[in-house]
């Protein structure tokens, strides 16, 4: 089957033979044993639940891979991956992931022992300078908020070859536009709260991945640590997923016009989005993923009021998060990236003039006309 098929009928399991079309929702924290010598699938909700199951197979199913798990969002799927470091071990990160990931790494590392380094350019790094201790890369392709791509082929071959696992946060493309296992990537992480999920209604992590070991262990800490996707969520995130293909579709292709409406217009200084042809990226995007996703991020010239612009907008709502039917605008320096002290944000690029647009799927010209009428407005 295809992935449009796959997301409609992936991850089928036995559902008590009742022919539900849907998979249905198991509420029920606990299941019978039927004696004390007999162990079934299913012992208690915590270390697997039939809902749950069915998505976490579903997910794996479309990135072709062998094991899926759900946990209760992305950043409880985030830390679960690194809960694989041990005391001395260090990991190299890129230089501009989603903010929560960034907390994650700048304060619970050193209370476990753990080292981290930020790499500002991956795809030039030179893996002989790198520590014996590096067990760990973590990578955001493209990155939040500044749409930048790392060469997931180039660095997973270069850290195999020193045992080095490579991780690789996909919530912008889905496994719908990149697949990074098959890239060489190790493990793939997802904020499933966004595209997967789809409509802004609940929060949902996915970890997916090959290795029977790794995914062992993995599954030991989700049972251990508890941050499991409930029942119900998993049905909606199953929702969402069979619809997947169609939104991303109109995401990219409304993103995509929006990003060379702001190009084009003169009060636009930069955009970023690596759909476009000017983007310093665009050929290794080609070349490692079939779409660019909704997400851009853009400055406007100084004769334009950043924060005027924001709240003219009608349709798109200032919010944080992405990936759902409705577009958003955010300001990363204070909302998404808060966590990153205010130098390190300068110095990456996360300056207050800058703007994050995650496009909906709503009509085209509504959106350029909302932005064309807010731009009108900011003019000082
Ligand atoms: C790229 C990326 N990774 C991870 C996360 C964390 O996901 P969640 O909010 O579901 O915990 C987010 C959330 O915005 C994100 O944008």
């Amino acid at each position: 089957m295809r992935y449009e098929s796959i997301a409609i009928h992936g991850g089928k399991t036995e559902d008590s033979g009742k022919g539900a079309v849907n998979y249905p929702v198991y509420l029920s924290s606990t299941f019978i044993q039927p004696s004390l010598e007999e162990f079934q699938e299913f012992a208690y909700t915590r270390g697997g639940n039939p809902t749950r199951s069915h998505v976490e197979k579903l997910v794996a199913d479309l990135e072709g891979a062998k094991y899926g798990l759900a946990l209760a969002s992305g950043m409880a799927a985030t830390s679960l991956v690194f809960g694989l470091l041990k005391q001395g071990d260090k990991v190299l990160i890129n230089n501009n992931v989603y903010g929560g990931t960034w907390r994650y790494v700048s304060n619970i590392f050193s209370l476990h022992g753990i080292e981290y380094e930020v790499i500002a350019n991956f795809n030039e790094y030179d893996f002989e300078q790198a520590d014996s201790n590096v067990k760990m890369i973590f990578l955001e392709t493209p990155s939040n908020p500044l749409l930048e791509v790392t060469d997931i082929r180039k660095i997973s071959k270069a850290a195999k070859a020193r045992d080095i696992l490579t991780v690789v946060d996909n919530t912008f493309l889905t496994s719908y536009f990149q697949k990074p296992l098959d890239l060489g990537a190790d493990i793939v992480v997802y904020s499933a709260t966004k595209y997967y999920a789809g409509h802004s209604d609940i929060l949902a992590g996915l970890v997916v991945l090959n290795d029977d070991e790794l995914y062992r262990q993995l599954k030991f800490l989700q049972n251990t640590y508890g941050g499991i996707l409930s029942p119900t969520d998993s049905f909606l995130l199953t929702r969402g997923i069979k619809t997947l293909s169609l939104r991303l579709d109109k995401h990219q292709k409304n993103a995509l016009t929006v990003a060379k409406f702001l190009k084009a217009h003169p009060a636009v200084k930069d955009v970023y989005y690596p759909g476009l042809e000017s983007h310093k990226n665009y050929d290794l995007q080609r070349a490692q993923a079939t779409g660019d996703g909704g997400v851009l991020s853009l400055r406007l010239q100084d004769g334009w009021d950043t924060s005027k612009f924001a709240k003219e907008l009608k349709i798109f709502d200032l919010a944080v998060s992405l990936g759902g039917v409705e577009s958003l605008i955010c300001h990363p320096a204070t909302m998404t990236h808060e966590s990153y002290a205010k130098e390190l944000q300068e110095q990456i690029g996360i300056d207050s003039k800058l703007l994050r647009l995650a496009i909906g799927i709503e009509h085209e010209d509504d959106l350029l006309e909302d932005l064309a009428n807010a731009l009108d407005k900011a003019k000082l």
